[in-house]
C-alpha cells in the first residue's frame, strides 16, 4: 500500500532530522514543517476521504502512530537540547568565587588628627580630661583672663579676626584654662586637663605659618604642684612622641599667663644631639612653651594662689608632625592632597 510506505519513510525521514537537530531553533523548525497544518501528516489525514472506506481505519491509525512517534522524538530531543543549553550556559557564565575581590579604598584619619589623638591618649593615660572650648571666644577669656589686659604689648603677637570689639576668633587654646578653672570643684580632686582645637591668627601664610592651625593646651592645678611636675610630665611626653632616648631641657622664657615661663626643647631625634640640619646644628629642637600658672590667672578664677599652684603648657601639633615626619611646609596639612595624606596610613 503506497500510502503506508509513504508514512513509514516519512517517519524515518523526520526521526533522522530530529536526531540531527543541533539546537532548539532547528528542532522547532522540524516540528512546524512536519506536524504543522501544512505538513505532510496533516496532508495524509486530509486525503483520507479519497480512500477506500476499508482502508481508512488502517491508514488513520498508522498516521496517528507516526505522528505520536514523531511528537515523542521531538519531546525527547527537546529535553536533551535544553539540558545541553543549560550546561553550556553554566560553563560560559562560571564565576570563580575563589578569585580575590576588588579592594575598596579605605580612608584614614588626617595625620594631624592622628597626632592629636596620640597626644590625647598619652594624657588620658595619666588621668587628664580632654576638654574643648569655643573657637569664637570672648576677648575677656582669650586675653584678659590670661593676664593680657587691654593694651598689653604682648597682644601684638596675637592679632586675630574680630567679630566685634569683644568677640574674636581665639588666638590660642589658653582661654580654655580659665573656662575650666572657673568650673572646677577642688573638693573632688586636682584639675588635670588637655584641650585640643583650632586657633586663628592674623598671619600671612608661608611654609611655617597659617592663619588657622591647631594647639593642645595642658593644665594641672592642685596643691603643691611644682616645676618638677611640669618637667617630669613633658619628659614623658617627649619620650612617647619622639623615642625613649630623648631628653628635654627648659629655657627661661616669657608668657603673660605663666611665671616662671619656659620654652621646652627636645634633644634632636635625628642626630641624637650631635647637630644636624633638623636641629640647625644645636642638638635641640624647640617643641612647646609652658610654665607655672601665674597667680593672677588663678586668682581671676577665684582660686587661692597661696594654697593652689599649677603648671600649663601649649604645643602645636602641626609642628610636632612636621618634626616627626620631616614635613617641610605647613600648608600640606590643609590642601587635602591624597598624595600627601596617604603617606600617613594608620597601621591595622
Ligand atoms: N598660648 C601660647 C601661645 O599660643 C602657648 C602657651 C605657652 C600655652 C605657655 C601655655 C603656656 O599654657 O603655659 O603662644
Amino acid at each position: 500500500m503506497e500510502i503506508k510506505t509513504k508514512l513509514e519513510s516519512l517517519q524515518n525521514e523526520v526521526l533522522n532530522k530530529v536526531k540531527s537537530s543541533a539546537d532548539l531553533k532547528s528542532l522547532d523548525q522540524v516540528r512546524v514543517a512536519y506536524l504543522g497544518k501544512k505538513g505532510p501528516i496533516t496532508e495524509v489525514l486530509r486525503g483520507m476521504k479519497d480512500l477506500d472506506p476499508s482502508e481508512r481505519p488502517v491508514v488513520g491509525s498508522l498516521a496517528n502512530v507516526v505522528r505520536d512517534a514523531i511528537q515523542e522524538a521531538i519531546e525527547e530531543r527537546k529535553m536533551i537540547l535544553e539540558t545541553e543549553a543549560i550546561h553550556q550556559a553554566l560553563l560560559e557564565e562560571t564565576i570563580d568565587v575563589t578569585l580575590p575581590g576588588k579592594q575598596i579604598a579605605k580612608g584614614q584619619s588626617h595625620v594631624l588628627t592622628q597626632i592629636m589623638e596620640e597626644i590625647e591618649d598619652l594624657f588620658i593615660s595619666m588621668g587628664y580630661q580632654v576638654i574643648e572650648g569655643p573657637e569664637v571666644e570672648e576677648d575677656n577669656y582669650n586675653f584678659e583672663r590670661m593676664n593680657l589686659p587691654k593694651n598689653h604689648p604682648a597682644r601684638d603677637m596675637q592679632d586675630t579676626f574680630y567679630i566685634t570689639d569683644e568677640v574674636l576668633l581665639r588666638t590660642h587654646t589658653s582661654p580654655v584654662q580659665a573656662r575650666t578653672m572657673d568650673k572646677h570643684d577642688f573638693s573632688k580632686g586636682p584639675l588635670k586637663m588637655v584641650s585640643p582645637g583650632k586657633v586663628y591668627r592674623r598671619d600671612s601664610d608661608d611654609a611655617t605659618h597659617s592663619h588657622q592651625f591647631h594647639q593642645i593646651e595642658g593644665l594641672v592645678v592642685a596643691e603643691q604642684v611644682s616645676m618638677a611636675d611640669l618637667k617630669g610630665t613633658l619628659d614623658l611626653f617627649a619620650k612617647k612622641l619622639f623615642g625613649k632616648d630623648r631628653e628635654i631641657r627648659l629655657r627661661p622664657s616669657y608668657f603673660p599667663f605663666t611665671e616662671p615661663s619656659v620654652e621646652v626643647d627636645v634633644s634632636c631625634f635625628k642626630c641624637g644631639g650631635d647637630g644636624c640640619n633638623v636641629c640647625k646644628h644645636t642638638g635641640w629642637i624647640e617643641i612647646l612653651g609652658g610654665g607655672m600658672v601665674h597667680p593672677n590667672v588663678l586668682e581671676m578664677s577665684g582660686i587661692d594662689s597661696s594654697v593652689y599652684s599649677g603648671f600649663a603648657f601649649g604645643l602645636g601639633p602641626e609642628r610636632v608632625a612636621m618634626l616627626k615626619y620631616g614635613i617641610d611646609d605647613i600648608r600640606h596639612f590643609y590642601q587635602n592632597d591624597l598624595r600627601f595624606l596617604n603617606q600617613f596610613k594608620v597601621k591595622e
